[in-house]
């Protein structure tokens, strides 16, 4: 058809976008051409808009490489992360659910530990952790052989793929829960630290005078065949950051205990006790947002 005026546009692209013989492909892109569209149309978006709309697109694809994802982290700024976890978790918020966001941060093939393992794998000061795992179902059964994929940002705030001074997998590990469903592993109390803050989602987060800081925590991806996986992260609960996480990722269910022994002493150390709650669904892998 012809274009007379506006009010013809969204009528013809979605008739366009419908033809796709792929029943899911039409629902979702006719959802969001009439959404796009009924947005432009709300704020009125001048060309220049636009221009830059382009622009800060074309910046989110330059700005990812095999060691940052910039487009997982826009989509965590604006909360886009959060919502579809608790959408597809907790039967859509019907029910608590102790699965997170998964971050820009997860890697494959971290190194298998046994349980008990120190995830250090170069010098990496800071106050000793100890982290006592259970993994269960919702009736208290343990789950032996569930794998439980550790990741988290040194004490001064990075990830070892941002961070030349760690070696190579630093503060990562994989560990296998024993007959009793429970695992172990020493490390380092987490900090909190800022969201990459030097691309398009930096721009934006300072341009709405946003802090960056998340608080601390430590991520987990617990994987077994017969439950849905569960992606997680396990925040402290005296963090200043909790309720202005800038990815929006804490719920009630992440706040762990992290309790402080002989504080102040020489053998001072924190230690995290938290149970893992899987449901029954598919195991599945996520596609890791950096190599
Ligand atoms: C993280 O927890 O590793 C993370 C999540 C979202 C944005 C940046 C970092
Ligand atoms: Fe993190």
């Amino acid at each position: 058809m012809l274009i007379q005026d506006q009010s013809d546009v969204t009528g013809a692209v979605l008739k366009a976008v419908g033809q796709a013989p792929d029943s899911r492909h039409g629902e979702i892109l006719s959802a969001l051409v009439r959404h796009l569209h009924a947005f432009v149309r709300e704020v009125s978006v001048s060309e220049e808009e636009l221009e830059f709309a382009f622009g800060f697109l074309n910046r989110i694809g330059q700005a990812s490489n095999d060691r940052h994802n910039e487009a997982a982290l826009f989509s965590d700024a604006l909360g886009v992360s959060t919502l579809v976890c608790l959408l597809n978790n907790g039967a859509g918020g019907a029910t608590e659910t102790a699965a997170a966001l998964l971050g820009p941060f997860w890697r494959l093939n971290a190194p298998e530990l046994e349980s008990g393992a120190s995830l250090l794998r170069s010098p990496t000061p800071g106050t000793p952790l100890l982290m006592r795992g259970l993994v269960r179902d919702h009736a208290g059964n343990p789950i032996p052989g569930a794998r439980v994929d550790v990741w988290q940002a040194s004490p001064a705030g990075l990830y070892e793929n941002q961070d030349e001074q760690q070696a190579d997998m630093n503060l990562r590990g994989v560990f296998t829960a024993d007959a009793d469903g429970r695992f172990h592993f020493t490390s380092v109390r987490p900090a909190g630290y800022p969201v990459p803050m030097g691309g398009p989602t930096g721009a934006m987060l300072r341009a709405q005078r946003r802090q960056p800081l998340r608080p601390a925590h430590l991520h987990f991806l617990v994987y077994r065949e017969g439950y849905k996986t569960l992606v997680t992260q396990v925040f402290p609960g005296d963090d200043a950051h909790l309720e202005d996480d800038p990815v929006f990722g804490v719920t009630p269910a992440l706040i762990g205990s992290y309790q402080t022994e002989n504080e102040g002493n020489a053998d001072e150390r924190c230690v995290l006790d938290y149970e893992f709650v899987m449901q029954p669904g598919e195991a599945r892998l996520p596609v890791p947002p950096i190599k």
